[in-house]
Order: structure tokens, then C-alpha cells, then sequence
């Protein structure tokens, strides 16, 4: 960062491509791939809208005052019945109206790490999360959870403050975590007491089959009465609903609600009265459920649509998986020539922007793949950014 204010040090630690990447949408002409942005036609506007009115009408000063802290006490009810069932049982108590998901992430960061502090985190990381825990200046325990092997994830979640994964649809990989696995975090950190985020904005997502189960629901399996165990989970409506009410949720033991809670208070004192009532009401007239069916119909097609463009214009160039859902396809290039930093600005060159794997790694390190997000263009752009991609990809490939 260039400037001679006396700034504190981590602010030197941040990752200059997050910036070009996250301001390419500003671009004209700018096919911007690099995004984790939801497609806004299936925001129910008008419906949000006459929420909105009939909160600040009818309910002034919930939706115009200061809040609790921890959140509207019926919010917390809605969230709490939203996840209840035959194993899960949890009160408002195990649960906290977060300004967003992202409040959640630095809210933990601050009540579990001192300087230092060790994460055991699900590779590649989710860039936001390592932005939360930036000024805490923590170290990361690597956790890899593809591939074959069987994950130990008693030893990864051994002597660290927390681990943190995303199991639905991870961003930056798109990789679903499998049962198994699920089930061995769940066991390990029972086992171990380490606390365990499970990171969900994706959970809806799913394009091909039955949503596999939460680690909160496997954990609180084992236990009778209100939940109190180690899995904090964090909910979201930004991709189940819209990101702009910055509206979110943690659900967790109450010793964790309560120390979160105290976080909060020297954040923001409390999540917008108006946007909990707007949720409040999202949840219990279903807004949720019916703009499901038709995001998850352009998601698909989106996400086909790219899958066909990249194996048509990119298959000698990287490897993938095509993702079950989310928002993402992560793919890494087949040549150790290509370093996907110097991709980002080739590629922005032919009018596409991609996110570059450094970003999703605390080091900076991991510079041979790329993150390319799928629901927020349609396909005629999918189509013609991929061919650009390609065509980048080439050109730096014949200059090195
Ligand atoms: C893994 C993950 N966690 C948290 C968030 C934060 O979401 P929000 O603050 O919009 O709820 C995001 C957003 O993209 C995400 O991908």
C-alpha cells in the first residue's frame, strides 16, 4: 500500500490481485468470471420492497431501533426452527443474527485468536475468511480434502483454535466434501474439542442430487437436549436470497453465541433492525424456497453451459471437475509454465477476468489455478469468455 499514514502493519500483508479482480466488474466490455456474485433477475424486488415498507410501518421500532445485540429474538426463533429436527435441537440461544456471513468469520477470529493462532483450514481457503483473520496474524495447518487418500482429520484438527471448512460447493474449489469425511471432522473434533466452522452459503446449491448432511446435524446426533457441541455454523442469505440485506446467522453452543456476542457488541452493536425484519419475513412466508426452483434452473444450465465452453476451448490447457452445484468450477493448468498471477492480467487484456488460486492461499503460493465463477453471466457471455480465457492462456503460454 503506498501512503505515509502510520497505518497498522497487516495492511501490508494484503493480496494486490484480490484488488484488480474484485474491481474488473467496473470495466466496460469486461466479462468478469472472477466474482462470486448471485444473478440478481430472481431477486423478488417488489416483494422485498413491500416487506420493507410494512416493517418501518408496522413494526417501527424493531425495524428502526437499535436491536439486541445478538439479533430480533423471533429471528432467532425462525433460524432455530429453520434447522430444527428429530436430532437437532436448538433455541434461540444457539443462535446469532450476523451483519452477513462475513461479520461471523471476523467475529470468531476475534474471540478465538490471539496473535498467531493456529487454523487448521480446508485448502484452497476461502479469500474472505483469510481477509477476516489477516490482522490476527495466524498460521494455517493445511487441510487437502480431495483426492483419495482418507483424510485424518483428528490430526488436523489436533491443538488448533479452530478448523474451517466449507463442505457444500467450497469456494474457491467447488469441491462437495464427502460423507465420510464429514463424518470424521465431526468425530474429530468431539474427540478433540477443537471448535469446527462449517461455512455454508452454498448449501441450497446443490444441481444434481440430495443435500448430503451438516456437520451440525451429525454432531448434535449425539447428544439429547439443546445443541452444545463444537460445530459453529454459519449461515447466509446472500445466495439463498439476496447479499445486499447482509443478513446472516451462527448457530452454536450457547457459551459461543454468548462470547460472539460480546465480539459483536465492539463491532456494530447490532445487524439492521429493518434488513432482520425483511428476513423475519422472507423466512416465514417461504421467499426462500420459491426462488429456489427457478435460480437452481439457471445455475444449471449456467453451469453446463461453461463446463461445455471450457472442455470445447480449455482441455489442453487445464484440468477439472465439473462442480454438483455451487457457484464455481476450479481449474488447474496442465502446464507449470502457466503462473495464473501473470494469467489475470493477460486474460484482463482480452476482456476476461478469472480469480488466480494465490488469492485463496494465506502464503500467496499457489499460483497454477484458477477460480471461474458461473452464475452471473449468461451463457452467450460464458461462452465468449471462456474463448477468451483460452485465447489468453495461449498467449502468455507463448511468451514464457
Ligand atoms: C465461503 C464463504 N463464506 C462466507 C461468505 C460471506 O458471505 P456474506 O457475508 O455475503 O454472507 C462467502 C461469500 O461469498 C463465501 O463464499
Amino acid at each position: 500500500m503506498i501512503s505515509k499514514r502510520p497505518f497498522a502493519k497487516w495492511l501490508g500483508d494484503t493480496n494486490e490481485v484480490t484488488r484488480i479482480f474484485l474491481a474488473a466488474g467496473e470495466i466496460p466490455d469486461m466479462i468478469n468470471l472472477a466474482g462470486g456474485l448471485p444473478e440478481p433477475s430472481v431477486w423478488p424486488a417488489d416483494i422485498i420492497a413491500d416487506m420493507a415498507y410494512k416493517a418501518v410501518l408496522e413494526n417501527t421500532e424493531e425495524a428502526l431501533a437499535y436491536s439486541p445485540i445478538e439479533g430480533l429474538p423471533r429471528l432467532r426463533d425462525v433460524i432455530a426452527e429453520r434447522y430444527n429436527n428429530n436430532e437437532t435441537k436448538l433455541t434461540r440461544d444457539n443462535v446469532l443474527v450476523t451483519t452477513g456471513g462475513m461479520q461471523a468469520l471476523d467475529l470468531l477470529g476475534k474471540i478465538m485468536l490471539d496473535e498467531g493462532g493456529l487454523i487448521a483450514g480446508q485448502f484452497p481457503t476461502y479469500l474472505g475468511a483469510l481477509d477476516a483473520w489477516r490482522p490476527r496474524k495466524p498460521s494455517y495447518r493445511p487441510m487437502h480434502l480431495e483426492g483419495n487418500k482418507k483424510f485424518d482429520a483428528h490430526a488436523a484438527l489436533e491443538g488448533a483454535k479452530f478448523g474451517y471448512i466449507v463442505p457444500n460447493f467450497s469456494n474457491p474449489s467447488g469441491f462437495l466434501v464427502p460423507l465420510e469425511t464429514r463424518k470424521s471432522f465431526v468425530d474429530a473434533a468431539h474427540a478433540t474439542g477443537t471448535l469446527l466452522i462449517e461455512d455454508d452459503p452454498y448449501g441450497t446449491l446443490y444441481l444434481d442430487g440430495p443435500p448430503l448432511p451438516r456437520l451440525l446435524d451429525l454432531s448434535a446426533k449425539r447428544q439429547i437436549g439443546p445443541y452444545d457441541g463444537p460445530i459453529v455454523y454459519l449461515g447466509t442469505l446472500s445466495k439463498m436470497l439476496v447479499p445486499g440485506l447482509r443478513i446472516g446467522w451462527v448457530i452454536g453452543a450457547p457459551d459461543v453465541i454468548t462470547a460472539l456476542t460480546l465480539a459483536k457488541q465492539g463491532s456494530d452493536i447490532c445487524t439492521s433492525g429493518l434488513c432482520q425484519k425483511i428476513a423475519q419475513e422472507a423466512f416465514s412466508q417461504g421467499l426462500i424456497e420459491d426462488i429456489l426452483a427457478p435460480t437452481l434452473s439457471i445455475y444449471k444450465t449456467r453451469r453446463d453451459v461453461l463446463c461445455d465452453a471450457m472442455e470445447a476451448n480449455l482441455s489442453e490447457l487445464f484440468q477439472w471437475t465439473k462442480p454438483q452445484g455451487g457457484m464455481f468450477v476450479w481449474a488447474q493448468a496442465i502446464d507449470p509454465r502457466i503462473d495464473t498471477n501473470l494469467l489475470l492480467h493477460t486474460a484482463m487484456d482480452c476482456g476476461v477476468c478469472v480469480s488466480p488460486s494465490s488469492a485463496f492461499d494465506p502464503s500467496g503460493a499457489n499460483k497454477n489455478s484458477i477460480r471461474i465463477n458461473f452464475t452471473l453471466n449468461e451463457p452467450d457471455k460464458l461462452n465468449v469468455g471462456i474463448k477468451r480465457l483460452a485465447t489468453a492462456t495461449r498467449r502468455l503460454l507463448a511468451e514464457s
